[in-house]
């Protein structure tokens, strides 16, 4: 059994808009509407664990749940103040038969099914792995006054993504090292990293971006555009 936590519960801040960046409309549908509809149209997932702000419960039922009818979510769960304990408390909540867990950021609307099924594949190959692509500009690695330190190999750098794909086993695992050594990771990958594991990167896409601030949105709206025309 496949199971998939959708994160939204963060505050959006860095979009600077008056509500939680989820719920802001892309063409037809709010955004996490956009994501909850691909993993529901997915035949790997078996069930969606939807975690959100507690002070946004009303909005989700009344924008979302009661609009989509979306027959996979099993719960509705409480995320908390860092991404990283959202994600605990979506772990929680996933059916004892879960075998592998899916982790993706409500505000990624575009990924697509190939993508989480290659994560779903690899998780069952590897164990962790995460959606990424090889970075497209050269990367400069900074000291604090913001001279360069050096310039890793551009081949050696790729962007992170979610999807993020765990047998269940190890991701619990490395949450509770996480705990245990006061870890506070941006992303799931990391955690595992941190106890030493292995992370198999799969293929994500370009156009899987994650709406954060307010150009992202115009980008996905045009991606979203050109898809329909395609
Ligand atoms: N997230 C969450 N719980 C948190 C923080 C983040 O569930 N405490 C989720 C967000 O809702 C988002 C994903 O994790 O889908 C990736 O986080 P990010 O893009 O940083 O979203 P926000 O934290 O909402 O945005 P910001 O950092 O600008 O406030
Ligand atoms: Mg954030």
């Amino acid at each position: 059994m496949n199971s998939a936590i959708i994160l939204a519960a963060g505050k959006g801040a860095r979009m600077k808009a008056e509500l939680n960046k989820q719920y802001l409309v892309l063409k037809d549908k709010p955004i996490i509407a956009h994501t909850l509809t691909v993993f529901e149209n997915c035949s790997l997932i078996d069930e969606i664990i939807l975690v959100i702000n507690p002070e946004e419960k009303e909005i989700c039922k009344k924008r979302i749940l009661e609009r989509f009818k979306y027959k996979k979510i099993t719960q509705l769960v409480s995320g908390g103040s860092e991404r990283q304990e959202s994600v605990h408390n979506g772990l929680n909540a996933v059916d004892q038969r879960a075998e592998i867990v899916l982790i993706h950021d409500g505000a990624r609307p575009l990924v697509t099914s190939k993508i989480i099924e290659r994560c779903v594949q690899g998780a069952k190959a590897y164990g962790a792995v995460s959606a990424g692509v090889p970075i497209k500009e050269t990367i400069k690695i900074m000291t604090k006054d913001r001279f360069v330190q050096y310039t890793p190999k551009r081949e050696d750098v790729w962007i992170t993504q979610t999807p993020q794909a765990f047998r269940i086993d190890i991701i619990r695992e490395a949450h509770d090292f996480a705990i245990r050594h006061e870890v506070l990771g941006t992303d799931d990958a990391m955690l595992v990293e941190h106890m030493g594991a292995k992370v198999k990167m799969v293929e994500g896409d370009y156009e899987n971006l994650k709406i954060t601030t307010p150009e992202d949105l115009i980008a996905a709206e045009a991606i979203l555009g050109y898809k329909r025309r395609i």
